[in-house]
């Protein structure tokens, strides 16, 4: 159901004074009118909880986006246009009474109505089923909601049947934000659109896959969410299993919704499960102490604001993931992520095989396999690590490992990247879901993270701790060194 980008739309957005709006929300669709592609006659209601006006609301957004959007990008004649677009409703969520608002408010009932519902996942239900009760919406009405979809395989459930009550899979477009990554889509150019590579991407040639999301911030005033979550369900279960699909799908028949999502499922449903016994060598979670952070001294996990000293949440993860089906049998994914890391980085890193026969000097054997490292964030890119012979007179065949480079910002130095929300803001106003997530991808994500989860609690082990600043327990170097590898670090 790809719609005409230019239609007008109705945006009605729950949670509209909430961080993700502010932060994220609002500045992708100023973007969007900048860049010119909100189309003349589309509205946005945005819908909370809090008295003020509708001037009351403009006046604030207009201060949010000059604080969030950059200076270079910041143009105010561009914010005041847009942000005419925009009328504030107070509306407690919960109350039917209330939403005979949202149908006055649509005086165009031919625009595309979307809904996006950037609230707890607790009210996704509510929201949808008042919505209907007061024939706020229709059959062509498209929702967007944001993760967390649940905590556990079985609320996830409740909530997409909530949802399902209501709304019909296709006007469903569940966020992972990592897929409006510019360089995550690029996975799929990559992968797809040069032979060079689909031609290698299997057990034959690819000895195992590194999948690292770094992050070098703390828990940032969110202590009680996370605490709930951990690392394991706040990134394993959707933005690095995302990748790790991305990855190891096969190629899809066509760049259509459900072609993407089809193989992508396939993929989770391959997922070798982690038993107990498999724990020690496959897992490893930790969580941080006190250390630095960009130079400067930073508390513990235990000693953040509002924290309970008690928990074992953990703030990191490293695993192994394999795969059991034809193309990836025998080729592990490491897969690693955490809080207050040295750095924020996520990368991917392609180990391929060695040739099968090598006539080199044998001291230098080691450098003998191909890498293709992909940078998502920051400096995004690729570089594909090849070998040829070092130069001079003296070095006979010495070999010299060089990167093929391709860093975006400047072989594409005009082009912006643009944040993941305004790319999938734009793909929700084309009625296109091909960067959103299916419900079966969640159900499966979590039917594989709740199987960890459970053998944690099982076991009764806490998390090992690393101190802050560094690159987790130290257990996560030696679950790799066992396997004869290390992580990989850029010289
Ligand atoms: C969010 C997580 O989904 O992704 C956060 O809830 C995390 O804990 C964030 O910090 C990371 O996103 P990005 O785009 O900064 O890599």
């Amino acid at each position: 159901m790809v719609k005409n980008a230019n239609a007008p739309c109705d945006l009605m957005l729950f949670g509209a004074l909430g961080d993700l709006a502010q932060r994220k929300l609002f500045p992708a669709l100023y973007q969007l009118e900048r860049a010119g592609l909100l189309a003349q006659g589309s509205r946005i209601l945005a819908i909370a909880r809090t008295k003020a006006t509708t001037a009351d609301v403009r006046e604030q957004l207009f201060e949010k986006l000059r604080y969030h959007v950059k200076d270079s990008e910041f143009d105010a004649g561009v914010a005041n246009a847009f942000l005419q677009r925009v009328d504030y409703l107070l509306l407690d969520f919960t109350d039917p009474d209330g939403y005979g608002a949202l149908r006055e408010w649509r005086d165009e009932p031919n625009n595309e109505l979307i809904v996006y519902m950037a609230t707890p996942p607790s009210m996704y239900g509510v929201i949808a089923r008042n919505m209907k009760a007061t024939s706020c919406c229709n059959e062509k009405t498209r929702v967007v909601v944001e993760k967390p979809i649940g905590h556990d395989l079985e609320s996830s459930r409740v909530i997409n049947d909530e949802l399902g009550e209501v709304y019909h899979e296709n006007q469903l477009f569940r966020i992972d934000h990592y897929l409006g990554k510019e360089t995550v889509q690029n996975l799929i150019a990559l992968r797809f659109a040069n032979n060079l590579f689909a031609s290698q991407w299997d057990q034959n040639h690819i000895s195992h896959v590194e999948i690292t999301v770094a992050e070098s911030v703390g828990i940032e005033g969110r202590w009680g969410y996370f605490d709930q979550a951990g690392q394991i369900r706040d990134m394993i279960q959707n933005h690095l299993l995302q990748l790790l699909c991305l990855m190891a799908m096969d190629p899809p028949a066509d760049l259509s919704a459900d072609s993407i999502r089809d193989e992508k499922v396939k993929v989770l449903k391959a997922l070798k499960r982690i038993t107990p016994d498999m724990m020690d060598r496959y897992v490893v979670r930790g969580q941080y102490t006190a250390g630095t952070s960009n130079g400067k001294p930073v508390p513990g996990y235990l000693e953040e604001e509002d924290a309970n000293k008690g928990s074992a949440t953990e703030t990191f993860v490293a695993l192994k993931a394999e795969i059991d089906n034809w193309r990836w049998s025998g080729v592990p994914f490491y897969i690693r992520t955490g809080k207050r890391l040295p750095e924020k980085l996520s990368q991917i890193i392609i180990h391929f095989k060695p040739a099968p026969h090598y006539i080199f000097d044998p001291d230098q054997k080691h450098l003998a396999n191909n890498k293709l490292i992909i940078r998502l964030q920051p400096d995004e890119g690729m570089a594909l690590k090849i070998l040829t012979k070092d130069q001079g007179l003296d070095k006979g065949m010495r070999l010299r490992q060089g990167p093929l480079e391709l860093t975006f910002s400047e072989t594409f130095e005009a082009e912006r990247i643009p944040d993941a929300y305004e790319r999938l803001l734009w793909e929700v106003m084309k009625g296109n879901q091909y960067l959103f997530v299916r419900r079966d991808e969640v159900e499966y994500a979590w039917r594989w993270v709740d199987e960890i989860i459970a053998n944690w609690r099982d076991s009764g082990e806490p998390p090992k701790r690393y101190a802050a600043g560094t690159w987790g327990p130290v257990a996560s170097i030696a679950m790799i060194t066992r396997d004869g590898r290390s992580w990989y670090e850029d010289a």
